[in-house]
């Protein structure tokens, strides 16, 4: 691996080999999403809990502080929306803006098991081609169509495995209870979980982000159940001290409380 892709992947794995990203792309597709229809002011308490932020240009440009110490991992597939077909995305921004707006990695969609499957490998497979020319990682945003039973895990390592095999240096994919490492075990690249809709209860996330990671996941790249929670830095707190500071399920869940209660 070249000096370039080794720096940017360092950027956002840390030492410890773990790594917290925090996505706020959500409108690219679904518009102004609740408690991210002012990014800046949702960001604003959490960024410095982040290993990266994901995002797009727009909300780069726009609402993010140039200052900021902290990597970014640009969303470059879009052009659809929640009225529309989702799984029908297009590449929208090109590698020589990545380079321009200095982000270290760049992610995308990809939908297998959707008409959009083989458009979005394609486009997976080109911007992997052209990522690679300069240094700069991809992260494939991996996705089994919209049916929750779907989200099993032969089709997890399904689609976590043919991005990886495309080319993808990361993969996001989401948490599934029962053999999820078999997703990991079957993917040669590291994989970080997202967290889907909102739970019930914030313990409910500890404990999948706890297992996840014993089951061989770096990491998150989690969004929603962090910033639409009553409490996003407690929630981004106890989600940090499990990837970084080896704590479990049940200790998260009492600092995310002590730090409700302004006690830490
Ligand atoms: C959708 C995304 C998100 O970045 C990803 O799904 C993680 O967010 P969440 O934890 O809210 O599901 O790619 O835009």
């Amino acid at each position: 691996m070249e000096w370039g892709m080794k720096n940017r992947l360092s950027q956002l794995i840390q030492k410890d080999g773990k790594a917290l990203f925090l996505p706020v792309d959500h409108g690219y597709f679904q518009g102004p999403t609740h408690c991210l229809e002012k990014p800046e002011e949702t960001i604003k308490p959490l960024w410095q809990y982040a290993d990266a932020l994901m995002l797009t240009r727009g909300v780069l440009r726009n609402c993010i502080d140039p200052a900021i110490p902290k990597p970014i991992i640009m969303r470059v597939s879009g052009a659809v929306s929640v009225v529309g077909d989702l799984a029908n995305e297009s590449i929208v921004t090109s590698v020589r803006e990545v380079i321009r707006l200095n982000a270290s990695a760049v992610s995308m969609s990809v939908f297998v098991g959707t008409n959009g499957e083989n458009k979005s490998l394609t486009n997976l497979s080109k911007l992997v081609d052209e990522c690679e020319d300069y240094g700069i990682p991809v992260m494939a945003v991996t996705s089994v169509g919209r049916e929750l039973e779907k989200r099993e895990a032969r089709y997890l390592a399904l689609v976590a495995r043919i991005s990886a095999e495309i080319g993808a240096r990361v993969v996001k994919t989401y948490y599934c209870k029962d053999n999820f490492e078999k997703v990991v075990d079957g993917c040669p690249v590291p994989i970080v979980i997202a967290g889907g809709p909102k739970t019930e209860t914030q313990r409910e996330v500890f404990d999948f982000v706890y297992d996840g990671i014993q089951k061989g996941a770096i990491g998150v790249n989690l969004g929603r159940n962090i910033w639409q929670t009553q409490h996003p830095v407690a929630a981004i707190r106890g989600i940090r001290a499990i990837i970084h500071e080896g704590y479990d399920a049940k200790e998260a869940n009492d600092l995310y409380e002590q730090v409700i209660a302004g006690k830490a």
